[in-house]
């Protein structure tokens, strides 16, 4: 992606129909002289372990250091510590040294896992992602947030390590399960509320057109998928630690984490966004903050993106504990980001975190 003038991408991303045939060139330009281990889950290895080994080792036979591909059994209850304990040993088992670079191929849970493992490996080593998931493609690979889980909740251990280069091959959305595409819409349809109406129209009428049906890839997922990676990169690169500005893409967050933990993980991260979004807006609404209207617009594209919108049964009190856990609450008090209308936050005053009475919240749960 060449970005906008006024825009500073904080890692280089390849985003094109057919980049997966790239990644070992990537990754020898990005890290010369490096050995490549390519690390992902046992899904994406069955489906794409073949074309990731012919693109590691590269058409040009002058190359020495042909890639090594392996696959990790991970899930979603696997990035764990345990996870990262054993990538790591089989790597200093295997003698790779700090003249390695990792290429992550997965969704999320990959590319936070074997970041993590980057970010640490003998204080730290390059990394590449190669996001498959629509999530991790124009949210999770982008802006160097890595990490693992623990029993206390999500994303408690981690580090603040950006990859060498970012490789995004649209087409192999084609195979992704058509739930994990619309969760992935939850992130881009957050991204048009924060920063760009007419990115959240386009967003809205490709939903409208494609009905997200699983199959060949249209090639207009490539530019949307390319406005949510400059949205996100214009905002990580102008706050790359979550001091400020960054806050606003915790948009639908607060209580859609809590929504995903009161599940027990059984709901998909962007099916909780979507309904954190959504009685966000609402909150949004009922203290005066955004205009009427902004959280009706978001429930029908949600609704339409086949991303639900009504709410499961659930502890509201149980809901508020766990907003108060998250660790983006300050002093026992919750914060939100909230918006003024679809295109622009709330809260510019404020650090863009606006605190609200929980109340209100339950207000809003209740109703
Ligand atoms: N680091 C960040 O900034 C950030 C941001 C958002 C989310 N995350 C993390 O991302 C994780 C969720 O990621 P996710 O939604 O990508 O889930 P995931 O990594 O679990 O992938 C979803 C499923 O799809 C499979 N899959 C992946 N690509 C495929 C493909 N092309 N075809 C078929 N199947 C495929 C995977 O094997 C998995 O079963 C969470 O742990 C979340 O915390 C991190
Ligand atoms: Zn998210």
């Amino acid at each position: 992606v060449s970005a906008p003038a006024a825009i500073k991408l904080p890692h280089p991303v390849l985003l094109a129909p057919g980049a997966f045939d790239q990644i070992g060139l990537v990754a020898r330009t990005v890290a010369p002289n490096h050995r490549i281990v390519a690390i992902s889950d046992l899904n994406v290895a069955k489906l794409y372990g073949r074309p990731i080994t012919n693109a590691l080792r590269g058409a040009d036979n002058e190359i020495a250091t042909p890639g090594e591909f392996v696959a990790f059994e991970l899930d979603e209850k696997r990035k764990t510590r345990e996870s990262w304990a054993n990538i790591t040993d089989r790597l200093i088992e295997t003698g790779y040294g700090r003249d390695t670079v990792l290429v992550a191929v997965g969704g999320g849970v990959v590319g936070d896992i074997v970041g993590f493992v980057a970010a640490t490996y003998m204080r730290g080593i390059p990394f590449v992602q190669v996001p498959t998931t629509l999530l991790a493609m124009v949210d999770a690979s982008i802006g160097g947030k890595t990490g693992v889980d623990t029993p206390k909740g999500k994303n408690l251990v981690g580090a603040f390590h950006a990859p060498a280069a970012v490789v995004i091959d649209p087409t192999v959305l084609g195979t992704l399960p058509q739930q994990h595409l619309r969760a992935g819409f939850a992130e881009v349809l957050k991204h048009g509320i924060i920063a760009d109406a007419t990115y959240f129209d386009v967003a809205a009428t490709f939903i409208g057109a494609s009905q997200l049906n699983p199959g060949p890839v249209p090639p207009e997922m490539t530019d949307i998928i390319r406005r949510s990676v400059e949205i996100k990169a214009e905002i990580v690169s102008r706050d790359e630690r979550e001091s400020g500005l960054r806050k606003i893409l915790n948009f639908g967050h607060t209580i859609g984490h809590a929504i995903e933990a009161a599940s027990e993980y059984h709901m998909l991260h962007g099916e909780c966004v979507a309904l954190g979004m959504i009685a966000e807006a609402r909150l949004a609404e009922r203290i005066g903050v955004a205009t009427n209207g902004t959280a009706r617009a978001i429930e029908s594209v949600c609704k339409a993106a086949g991303l639900p919108t009504s709410f499961p049964q659930m502890n509201t009190d149980l809901l508020l504990e766990f907003m108060h856990g998250d660790k983006k609450a300050r002093e026992g008090r919750v914060e939100y980001a909230l918006p003024k209308r679809i295109g622009e936050m709330a809260g510019s005053e404020s650090g863009w975190a606006i605190r609200v009475e929980d109340g209100d919240v339950r207000g809003v749960l209740a109703a």
